[in-house]
């Protein structure tokens, strides 16, 4: 049976990605801050707030004794911290970087070995906030680009092994994120953005191809608002 490790299983993508895997057959290791709420023998969830480095290095060390012999991580979970840019708190930069960025790093990194031993593949989710300028959006953005870093390196670094490392980095889609935004309170019509579903098959598409096919970086245009 194959094992996905996906953070931010509670809600938008995560919670859609994990119930695609285990529709096809995955064991599910999920995260979030709350508890979770899929309820199958092949899905087992951890409380964990990504913006606590002993709550992260919990979750390394369960996933180290128990899961191991895991075949792919999805680097999903995400915050999004919007302000003026002469009005930033610094609690909230912390805060979005740490779960945005630093925690991706810390568990990628911290599992690197057994990344390599497994052959195992990594989806970290960008977004195309990246791809324009949104002054708003700018530590989010930020935090995004790091992660864009990141994904080069560990696509360089697992150049030689069976691994493959993929940026994904779509336009807006349905999810809880924007009602859960700190800083600015702005809106959005949700209507007019993808459907999480569809968004998520892509991603199941990406991860079921075989083993000779590495795709670095793809970029999910929103039809409807471009
Ligand atoms: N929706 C969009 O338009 C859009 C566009 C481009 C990229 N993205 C990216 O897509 C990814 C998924 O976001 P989404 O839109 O599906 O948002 P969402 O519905 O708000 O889901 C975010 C997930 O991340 C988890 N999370 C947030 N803070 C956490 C923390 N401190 N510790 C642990 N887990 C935490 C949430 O769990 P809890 O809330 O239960 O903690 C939730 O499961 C994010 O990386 C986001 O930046 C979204």
């Amino acid at each position: 049976m194959k094992k996905v490790i996906i953070t931010g299983s509670s809600s938008g993508l995560g919670l859609s990605l994990a119930k695609k895997f285990l529709d096809e057959g995955y064991f599910v290791i999920g995260l979030s801050n709350s508890e979770g709420i899929i309820v199958n023998l092949s899905y087992v969830h951890r409380k964990i707030n990504l913006a606590l480095p002993a709550e992260v290095n919990n979750f390394i060390s369960f996933i180290k004794q128990e899961h191991d012999n895991f075949d792919l991580i999805i680097n999903n979970a995400g915050m999004l911290y919007t302000a003026d840019i002469s009005n930033y708190d610094i609690e909230n930069l912390i805060e979005s970087f740490s779960i945005n960025v630093f925690s991706h790093m810390k568990i990628t990194g911290d599992l690197f070995p057994l990344i390599e031993k497994n052959g195992a593949d990594i989806i970290n989710i960008t977004s195309s906030s990246l791809e324009g300028t949104y002054p708003s959006f700018l530590a989010y953005s930020a935090s995004k680009a790091a992660l864009r870093q990141f994904t080069k390196e560990l696509n360089s670094s697992l150049k030689d092994t069976n691994s493959r490392v993929t940026e994904f980095c779509p336009a807006g889609f349905q999810s809880n994120i924007w009602k859960k935004m700190k800083g600015l309170s702005l809106e959005r019509d949700e209507n007019k953005r993808m459907n999480v579903d569809d968004v998520a098959n892509i991603i199941l598409f990406i991860s079921k191809l075989t083993k000779d096919i590495e795709i670095p970086f793809i970029k999910i245009n929103n039809k409807k608002d471009r």
